[in-house]
């Protein structure tokens, strides 16, 4: 199978992008006891680019969780391999997604949290694709919408490889 990237957003689009979202933000969360909780591996580099930019106090702690489901169809298995190291109750909670596809992840994830009793949960996701949905999640916060695309880059992977592309692309199937 050969495949080919076509550009979707640029650095400076995800850059500008990201300074937009890090106003509102910062807007919303003024004055709260604010978590944010980066997903591994793929929210890396968004967290990292957009916790800078943040002109509010904050705790970032890491979560990492595993869908089978991508492998096998969508059957939805979803379990945490690396849990929170801090306790969240009463805190302010915003949990940092580099994309949300069929939502199965992110349903299972917010489940989890909410059995931990912050006093706020919701979500921001880098790239949001409403028309893969299989569970409906609530979205507070998106940095863009895509169609029916695979992305990749912007520390999102297609089987490892792509992290690293300063921009974000489409791995396009080649028909021949
Ligand atoms: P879900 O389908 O919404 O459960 O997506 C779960 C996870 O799969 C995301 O957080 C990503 O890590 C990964 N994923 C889903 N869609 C894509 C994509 O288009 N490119 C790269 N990774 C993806
Ligand atoms: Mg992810």
């Amino acid at each position: 199978m050969r495949y080919r990237l076509e550009k979707l957003y640029s650095e400076n689009q995800i850059k500008e992008r990201i300074d937009e979202l890090c106003l509102v933000i910062s807007q919303d969360y003024a004055g709260s006891d604010l978590v944010l909780v980066c997903v591994l591996r793929g929210s890396v580099y968004f967290a990292v680019d957009l916790t800078r930019r943040l002109t509010i106090p904050f705790t970032l702690d890491f979560i990492s969780i595993s869908n089978y489901g991508h492998e096998t169809g969508p059957l939805g298995i979803v379990r945490i391999t690396k849990d929170l190291d801090i306790p969240i109750a009463g805190k302010q909670v915003l949990v940092l997604e580099d994309i949300v596809d069929t939502g199965l992840s992110l349903n299972y994830l917010l489940r989890n949290l909410k059995t931990r009793h912050p006093s706020g949960l919701r979500v921001c996701t880098l790239l949001n694709v409403p028309a893969r949905r299989l569970v409906e999640v609530p979205i507070d916060y998106q940095g863009f919408e895509l169609p029916d695309v695979f992305a990749v880059g912007y520390g999102l992977d297609y089987h490892e490889r792509y992290r690293n592309l300063m921009d974000i692309y489409a791995l396009v199937r080649e028909t021949d």
